[in-house]
This record gives structure tokens, sequence and C-alpha cells, in this order.
């Protein structure tokens, strides 16, 4: 079989699979079994696939049909100009995350911090493209699932970022000491409905464990501004990527555990996703 070919069968497989994007999704697989940039397959249009290529894209095909997250079969997503390795380990960090990333940079305006605390890290995405950035000197991130921060680990080794990075596995601030001049957070803030109503690719395949919490998406946000309290030097924040409609009840929650201030930015589709605290 021809590339053009294999990528015609590839595209009309995944759109009967009514995957989103038939046509991306079917190129960038293809490049990754040829071990080639997605723009050489177009350059490589008439070449013929070995036996083994075949049969290796056969079998990602499968998983991607059966609505496997793209990026597990790929192993790995760029991150804020970082290349970071995922597996179903981890939640895939996703361009929400990058945005906040970015606000949180555009917030320090330039100055380095000692030290900043990510919680929830996952693959490490908050903490390496912060820390890479030269947003912070040092950072901790957290998770409660070791298989997490193993992965988290190995991404921040591959971003020579391991002096720099501290992983502490811990549930929320259990075992964290200290102050930080700011605390980020990409907790789990689903509903079960939302949830529910999730793509497959989400609700079959990613850790329901990183995506929902109780009290409508609430519980695990709360537990992180009530803490983070104790653990912010004075005029250091706290931000918190959230779900949609929950700003309001953060707003007061917020007030009640003792933050002066606090702010609702947006995402790149206008809405209110990210809330950030001040105790001064
Ligand atoms: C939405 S994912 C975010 C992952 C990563 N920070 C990102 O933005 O791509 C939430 C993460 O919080 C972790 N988590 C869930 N409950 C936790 C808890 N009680 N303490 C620490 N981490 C927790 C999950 O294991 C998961 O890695």
């Amino acid at each position: 079989m021809r590339v053009c070919e294999a990528l015609k069968s590839l595209v009309d497989f995944f759109a009967r699979k009514s995957i989103e994007t038939p046509k991306t999704d079917a190129e960038l697989l293809l490049a990754f079994v040829l071990k080639c940039k997605r723009l050489d397959l177009f350059l490589n249009y008439e070449r013929e696939l070995s036996k083994n290529e075949l049969e290796l894209l056969r079998r990602l095909s499968v998983r991607r049909g059966h609505r496997e997250p793209l990026q597990y079969l790929l192993e790995s997503v760029d991150f804020f100009g970082q290349t970071l390795k995922v597996d179903a380990r981890v939640l895939i960090p996703r361009p929400e995350t990058e945005e906040l990333v970015y606000q949180i940079q555009q917030r320090l305006q330039g100055r380095v911090v000692q030290k900043g605390l990510d919680l929830g890290t996952g693959s490490g995405a908050i903490a390496i493209a912060l820390t890479a950035l030269g947003c912070c000197k040092q950072m901790v991130a957290v998770d409660v699932s070791p298989e997490a921060l193993d992965l988290a680990y190995d991404n921040a080794a591959e971003n020579n970022l391991t002096e720099r990075i501290r992983f502490v596995c811990s549930s929320w601030f259990e075992k964290v000491s200290g102050t930080f001049d700011f605390i980020v957070s990409n907790p789990p803030y689903l509903t079960e409905k939302e949830f529910q109503e999730a793509q497959p690719e989400v609700r079959v395949f990613e850790p329901k464990s990183a995506l929902v919490a109780a009290e409508d998406g609430l519980k695990d946000l709360k537990q992180i501004l009530k803490d983070a309290v104790e653990h912010l030097i004075p005029g250091g924040f706290v931000v918190c990527e959230t779900g949609l409609n929950q700003h309001k009840i953060l707003k007061e929650y917020a007030f009640q555990c003792g933050y002066k201030r606090v702010n609702s930015t947006q995402d790149l589709t206008h809405r209110e996703r990210y809330f950030w605290a001040w105790l001064n």
C-alpha cells in the first residue's frame, strides 16, 4: 500500500468512527508510523509502506477507531514549547492549561520568583513549562498518583529540569511544607454529569480521578483555596483552572477563607476559567 492510499483509507475509517478531525488524525498517525514530519507525507505520496509499517499502522488505527486519544498513541504532546510524554497514567495537557501558563507568565511581568507550587501536576506540564520559561527558580510539583509522578519526573528529566523541580506524592497540601510565591492548580473540576457527557476519548481513556470532583466539581477547588492560605508569601497568589459557572461560588468561598482580593480571567473562548486569589 502506498502513502496516498493509506491516508485515504485512514481518513475514511476515522470519519466512519465519528472522529472529529479524521484528516489531521490520519496524517499525524501515519507520520508517526513512518517516523517523518507530517509535511513529508506529501513529498512521499507514492512511497510503499513496508510490512512492519503497515502492521503498526493497522494496530494503532484500530485503537484510534476505538476512540483512544491520539496523543496516547503518539505517546507525546507539545505543551508550551516542551515535548511531554503522555500515556494512560495522566491527563493529556490541554490548550486551556497552556493559556493558564501564559497568563501566569504575563502576571509575573518578567519577574523571576523563588518558588512556585503546582498541585495535581499530572504529566508535569505546568511545573515544567513555568520553570522552563524562567518564571521561577524552583518548583514543587505534587500529585496523589505515584504513577503520574513517575511520568512527570521523566518529563522533567527529558527537559533537564530535575534540579529545579521537586516532586512530592501528596494529597494536595498534606505533605507540603513552606510558603510559595504562587500556587497553581488544574485540579479535577468536572461534575459527574459533565464527565458522562464527555467524548469517549475522555470518558473511557483518561483517568477519571484526574477529572471529576465531588460537590458539583467544587470539592478539590475549595480544598485547595482553603489550605493555600497557609502556604502563600505576602503578596503571593493562588490560581486555579476551573470548570464553567464555578466562579460565583468560588468567589464567596475565597472571601470566607480570608482572601482579600480575587479575579476571574477567561480562556481563549471568552469563558471564565481561571480563578485568582490574593491574601493582601
Ligand atoms: C486535571 S489533572 C491536571 C494534570 C496537569 N496539571 C495538567 O494540567 O495537564 C488533575 C491532576 O490532579 C491529581 N489529583 C487528583 N486528586 C488529587 C489530590 N487529592 N492530591 C493531589 N493531586 C490530585 C490527578 O492525579 C491529576 O494528575
